[in-house]
């Protein structure tokens, strides 16, 4: 792109020039993208660091707190998609808790009044369990939940940034860009008013007047101005750096638009993965027969259920709207939980087949949800701060053999997804 600048304006010779100023501030530009695409990492440590110190367990709690529940769970008590956790601790015992965080469905089934009861208020949404949380884990969290709830400042700030979980994150770089935003116009300022002083005195030694009258400085000050305005550097500069934040701000967007992190619809058949991929331990790709093979994992027809649900289980409701679905030749219809917009290209067999990724990796640990739950952000920054960190997966692919080569000779780093075109607009843009 050929930038309009003109060489010959008058105060080129002495004002860093146009060019050099516009490329400054790209980079600026640049430097604030890369800190707000690494947000993603760094706000989890950020959190943790931030917590009072002396309360460890509390800090630790609020980083569980954050990562496995703040999508849910407010520390106050607002309502999110659960209860508000505030006095979650008079309402219950430790023990309690610990049971219920372990595995809701089983407090519920067990008969628990108080299981059942905030059960059935809240709709029957099912909890997601967290086996895998310790006892310790679980009495930090709730010592972070009783911290926010008596510390009240602290306490308004959770729960402002709990109802959303990309709402913590997304403040992070809009004050950044609001910073860079303020140095710039400062800059700007300081610029204009080093022209008009220099523009001022060089046009007096122009008019060789030395000892003009102070009295018509101000017409001097309004001319010098007007022939600023008029400069066609200037007005280019200007017009260039509005779209330059404009892209910005854009881009900053695209970084936080549509998350839905969380996400967990209710299905038409309660069919749960944690029953079938973790205690049969059925394989992912018996019914995603697409994840090794092309774009869509694909989801599995009613006939796949019916290799084994033709003999299993088959008087249960439930089950009977299989066999409805295939009667009636209707499609069971599935609530779509993962969805990127049209403008985004993503391959499974790309991330599965050929870089060797787990499910985990994106989906989180389906093989112990009961309701399927978007567990990633799915952000344009999620993909890329990835294909930052991500080494190539060059075993055993000879296609990669010359390009590993070729970056071995002039880095020492492994080849990241990054260096081989993962960064690109184009391959994830059509
Ligand atoms: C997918 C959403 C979801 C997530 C994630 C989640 N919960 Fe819940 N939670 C709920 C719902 C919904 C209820 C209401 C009871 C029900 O419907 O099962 C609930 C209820 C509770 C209760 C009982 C509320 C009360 O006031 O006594 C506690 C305690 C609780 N959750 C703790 C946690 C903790 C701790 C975490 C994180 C480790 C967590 N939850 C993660 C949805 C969630
Ligand atoms: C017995 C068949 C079966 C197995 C095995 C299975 N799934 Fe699924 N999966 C389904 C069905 C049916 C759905 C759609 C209903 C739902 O969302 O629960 C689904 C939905 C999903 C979704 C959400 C799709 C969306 O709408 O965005 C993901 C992600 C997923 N499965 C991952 C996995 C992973 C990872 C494994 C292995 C650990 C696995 N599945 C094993 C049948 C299966
Ligand atoms: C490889 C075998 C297998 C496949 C394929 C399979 N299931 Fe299952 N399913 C099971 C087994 C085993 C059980 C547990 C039966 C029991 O509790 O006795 C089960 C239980 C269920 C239940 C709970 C039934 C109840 O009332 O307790 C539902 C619902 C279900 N499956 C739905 C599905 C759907 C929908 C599909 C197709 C997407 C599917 N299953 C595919 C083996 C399978
Ligand atoms: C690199 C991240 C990543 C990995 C690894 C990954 N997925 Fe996905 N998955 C996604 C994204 C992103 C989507 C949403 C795709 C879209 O909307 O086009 C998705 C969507 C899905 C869906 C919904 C249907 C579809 O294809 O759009 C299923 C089912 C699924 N994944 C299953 C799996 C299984 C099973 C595995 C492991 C064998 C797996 N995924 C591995 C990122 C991943
Ligand atoms: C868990 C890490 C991870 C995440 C998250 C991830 N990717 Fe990737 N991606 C990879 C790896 C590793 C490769 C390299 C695969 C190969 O060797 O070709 C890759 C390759 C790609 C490529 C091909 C790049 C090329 O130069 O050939 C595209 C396109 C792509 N990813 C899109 C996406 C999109 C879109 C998302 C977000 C929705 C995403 N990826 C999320 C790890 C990831
Ligand atoms: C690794 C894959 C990847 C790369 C590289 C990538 N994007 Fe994206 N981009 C995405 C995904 C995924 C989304 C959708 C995010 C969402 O829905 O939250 C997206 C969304 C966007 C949007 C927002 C569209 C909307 O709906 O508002 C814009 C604009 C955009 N990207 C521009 C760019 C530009 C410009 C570049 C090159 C500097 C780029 N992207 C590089 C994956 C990528």
């Amino acid at each position: 792109m050929n930038i309009p600048f003109r060489e010959d304006s008058k105060f080129c010779s002495f004002f860093p020039r146009s060019k050099s100023f516009l490329a400054i501030f790209v980079a600026i530009l640049l430097s604030t993208c890369s800190l707000t695409w690494a947000q993603d990492s760094t706000a989890a440590a950020g959190a943790a660091a931030a917590a009072p110190a002396g309360g460890g367990d509390a800090a630790k709690g609020e980083t569980l707190f954050k990562n496995n529940c703040a999508q849910c769970h407010a520390a106050s008590d607002e309502r999110v998609v659960g209860p508000g956790l505030k006095g979650a601790t008079t309402r219950n015992n430790i023990a309690w808790l610990t049971k219920w965080v372990h595995n809701s469905q089983a407090v519920i089934a067990s008969g628990d009044p108080y299981a059942v009861k905030i059960y059935n208020e809240y709709s029957k949404a099912q909890m997601t369990s967290f086996p895998n949380l310790s006892e310790d884990d679980i009495k930090g969290i709730f010592a972070y939940i009783d911290n926010a709830a008596s510390a009240p400042a602290p306490a308004a700030a959770a729960a402002g940034g709990a109802p959303a979980a990309g709402a913590a994150q997304s403040s992070g770089p809009s004050d950044l860009f609001m910073i860079v935003l303020v140095a710039l116009v400062v800059v700007m300022l300081l610029v204009l008013g080093v022209l008009v002083v220099i523009v001022t005195i060089l046009s007096k030694a122009v008019a060789g007047d030395e000892g003009a009258a102070k009295g018509d400085f101000m017409t001097r000050f309004g001319a010098s101005l007007k022939r600023i305005a008029g400069d066609p550097a200037i007005r280019s500069a200007t017009l260039w750096i509005f779209v330059l934040l404009v892209i910005k701000a854009t881009l900053d967007g695209a970084y936080s638009v549509g998350v839905q992190q969380g996400y967990a619809p209710k299905q038409p058949i309660t069919f749960s993965h944690k029953l079938h991929a973790g205690e049969y331990k059925i394989d992912c790709n018996y019914c995603h027969t697409g994840v090794n093979r092309g774009k869509s994992a694909h989801i599995p027809s009613a006939n796949i259920c019916m290799n084994c649900h033709g003999v299993i289980k088959k008087e249960s409701p439930e089950i009977q709207k299989i066999y409805t679905s295939i009667e009636n030749n209707t499609p069971i219809e599935w609530v779509r939980v993962h969805n990127l917009p049209d403008l985004a290209y993503f391959n499974h067999s790309q991330h599965v087949n050929v870089a060797g990724l787990e499910c985990e990796n994106c989906h989180g640990d389906i093989a112990k949800m009961e309701v399927v739950q978007q567990r990633s952000s799915l952000t344009m920054g999620w993909c890329i701060d990835c294909h930052r960190k991500t080494d190539v997966n060059t075993k055993d692919n000879k296609y990669y053999d010359k390009l590993v080569q070729l970056h071995a000779s002039d880095s020492k780093e492994a080849l990241k997804v990054a260096d081989i075109g993962g960064l690109e607009c184009s391959k994830c843009h059509y």
